[in-house]
């Protein structure tokens, strides 16, 4: 390819939320995008946003913890986009509790997106950026990594993505392909909103609350995480790999 050619983007739980914006900002960057969700028709908005603004996106209906849906979802990227080479693995659910009442379903559904998800997506993608000699991959950690009361399951699935992350670099590095992770503190989603409603508070008192405990006194933004996975997808950052970064108004681990 030459480098004027326009890059694909994959983006998983692209439909709202840190995903959307990503879609969006990458789309800005020059990427045509690839918005994949579990339901093709909650993406029309950001592909809206994006074809509004100039720019070139599908919308393509996927659930990342599915192998056949996963293969099903890159083909028609492939057809409809072009080869990606672009790929951030996003999609993420909770399923938060204390570890005596967390269910094995609740342990394997997060496990499965975030992780299986990630894995399956990623195994998907690579074969198109090898044969680029060029790709960019960033999955989505979480400052829950470190350790998180209620989130047992989520919390293994973070980590686990940054030991994954580190692999990728190392396997995948020859090939001209880095593979970094992005890992937020407190971002105001439908996420956080639900948290806020399982544990009984208002959502403005809960990020009010949350920002006492952030340095920068305000909670993260979607487009405060579209920036730093726009930063590690740049054709600039070919020498940084391997890499956690903690996006959260303040130092963390
Ligand atoms: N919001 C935060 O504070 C925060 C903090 C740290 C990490 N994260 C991570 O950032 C990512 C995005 O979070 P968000 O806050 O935007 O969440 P969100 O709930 O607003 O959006 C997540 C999106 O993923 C999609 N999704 C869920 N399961 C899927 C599946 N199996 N296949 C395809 N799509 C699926 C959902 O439909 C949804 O559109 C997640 O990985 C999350 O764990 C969020």
């Amino acid at each position: 390819m030459s480098t004027t050619e326009q890059r694909v983007a994959v983006v998983t739980g692209a439909a709202r939320g840190i995903g959307a914006a990503t879609a969006v900002r990458l789309a800005a960057e020059g990427r045509a995008v690839a918005v994949i969700d579990l339901d093709e028709a909650a993406c029309k908005d950001t592909v809206e946003k994006i074809t509004a603004a100039g720019g070139r996106a599908i919308a393509v209906g996927a659930d990342v913890s599915d192998e056949a849906q996963v293969e099903a979802a890159i083909a028609r990227v492939v057809e409809e986009l072009g080869a990606p080479t672009i790929l951030v693995n996003n999609a993420g659910v909770l399923r938060d509790n204390l570890l005596f009442k967390m269910s094995v379903s609740d342990w394997d559904t997060v496990l499965n997106v975030h992780l299986r998800g990630s894995f399956l997506m990623t195994k998907a993608v690579q074969k198109h950026m090898v044969d680029a000699g060029f790709g960019r991959v960033v999955n989505l950690s979480s400052s829950s990594a470190l350790g998180n009361r209620g989130q047992a399951n989520y919390s293994a699935a973070k980590a686990g993505l940054q030991g994954f992350t580190k692999t990728l670099a190392i396997e995948l590095g020859k090939f001209g392909i880095t593979a970094n992770a992005v890992a937020p503190g407190f971002i105001a989603t439908d996420m956080t909103a639900a948290t806020a409603a399982r544990v009984g508070m208002g959502f403005e008192e809960f990020k009010a609350a949350a920002a006492t405990q952030i340095p920068v006194a305000r909670v993260g933004e979607p487009d405060d995480i579209a920036n730093a996975i726009a930063f590690f997808t740049g054709e600039a950052a070919g020498f940084v790999s391997g890499q956690v970064l903690y996006v959260a108004g303040g130092p963390l681990d």
